[in-house]
């Protein structure tokens, strides 16, 4: 059969990262590839007893039946004051999609926006899945380059003139894949440049909970004088990526619109996970296990610095991020795309960092995930990943 594939599809190969997670199932492989948080964060009792209560109440229905494709009101007006602790404004109702994960925002928005050919703007590096999407709608996609405080604003305002982009998407929060944090001038400074030039923003931010040290930095959506933010919010990485939650939050017509998109997607919105989130919400549950979960955070980042220092070569440059999942860096000459076999060998993984570019290239960086290994781990894996690259760094002398 020759299949007709759309045009969409030229090009466009399975995520890399997904290809690795096929890994995962070895059980001598210790992986920092992927971005799964701590599996003893997830809230096995906290979703039994909550699952119990619906099912076994005149809840079940409205759990297994069809419902609205916005999200139920009750789960709504439960984000509405999740994101108060991010700096957004209250907000009404119509301002709020509920969704499928994060991850969906941003092919709906996608959706909703993108026309073949219209440029989005993205962090450079930036995170790989939202690469494809952007690609699988045909835009064309051009890197903004960053510095210390975030985005780069001359670079940022010369490509806003340039490409008169639809979307600047943008994780200023614990960025995947850099771990970085955008400051609060530089957050300010996009949010005005973008409204002057009238480019929607695609907030992603998965991460901003998980902040184990330094001080809280308030939403970009905050700054957001015109409507021209939509901020995601994703339940996955503080609470379980299985419950597959998360949330569009932006101006009303844009939201209407993201609606609109979703209706084709899936009908209705997840119903059993969202009446579980917004109980959880409901309880009280989310800030103490939040609170539970950072320390371990901590504990395998400082695990993971730790062993960097003992095993890897001096020239390995890298982040030292205060929240997130992610270490990212690079050594001057090496190619990490080829060296993947060889880690692989050697039973570690991670991810090259040449994935997460608009364009390619930057062979020579690596992110790491710490989340999702115990110390021990950490330290007899990257002792793994540090030989191999000490190896390999000798070879260039
Ligand atoms: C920046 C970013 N956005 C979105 C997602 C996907 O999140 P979700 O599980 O909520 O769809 C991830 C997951 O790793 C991510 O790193």
């Amino acid at each position: 059969m020759n299949f007709n594939f759309s045009e969409r599809m030229d090009g466009m190969s399975g995520s890399a990262t997904r290809e690795i997670l096929k890994l995962l199932s070895r059980p001598e492989l210790i992986s920092f590839a992927g971005g799964f948080p701590a599996t003893q964060c997830l809230p096995q009792r906290e979703v039994l007893e909550i699952s119990n209560e619906i099912l076994s109440s005149d809840k079940v229905v409205a759990a297994l039946q069809y419902g609205s494709t916005e999200g139920f009101n009750e789960f709504r007006e439960q984000i509405i004051e999740y994101v108060k602790g991010v700096g957004i404004q209250p907000l009404n109702l119509d301002q709020v999609q509920v969704l499928s994960g994060g991850q969906q925002g941003i092919d709906l928005m996608s959706k909703a926006f993108l026309n073949k050919g219209d440029v989005v703007l993205v962090e450079d590096p930036t995170y790989l899945t939202a690469l494809q999407i952007f690609s699988s709608y045909q835009a064309k996609i051009v890197g903004v380059s960053t510095d210390e405080s975030g985005m780069d604003l001359n670079d940022l305002e010369a490509k806003i003139k340039k490409h008169n982009p639809k979307i600047l998407y943008i994780v200023p929060t614990f960025s995947n894949p850099t771990g970085k944090t955008y400051t609060v001038e530089n957050r300010k400074a996009i949010a005005e440049l973008t409204a002057k030039h009238n480019c929607m923003v695609l907030e992603d931010d998965p991460y901003s909970r998980l902040r184990f040290e330094g001080t809280p930095v308030p939403a970009l959506q905050s700054f957001d004088k015109v409507g021209n933010v939509v901020h995601v919010t994703s339940f996955s990485k503080v609470l379980a990526p299985g419950l597959r939650t998360g949330a569009a939050i932006g101006h009303k017509d844009v939201i209407r619109k993201i609606t609109i998109c979703k209706q084709g997607v899936d009908v209705s919105t997840v119903n059993l996970s969202q009446l579980i989130v917004a109980n959880y919400l409901k309880k009280g549950y989310m800030t103490p296990n939040i609170n539970k979960s950072l320390p371990i955070y901590r504990e395998r980042k400082n695990a993971m610095m730790a062993a960097i220092k003992k095993y890897m070569p001096e020239e390995y440059k890298h982040t030292d991020p205060e929240g997130g999942l992610f270490i990212w860096g690079s050594i001057k000459g090496l190619d990490m795309v080829s060296l993947m076999p060889k880690a692989i060998e050697r039973n570690v993984a991670y991810i090259q960092g040449s994935v997460f570019y608009a364009d390619g290239g930057h062979n020579d960086t690596f992110r790491l995930n710490y989340s999702n290994a115990t110390a021990e781990k950490i330290d007899t894996g990257i002792k793994a990943l540090g030989t191999l690259l000490k190896e390999e760094v000798a070879k260039l002398k």
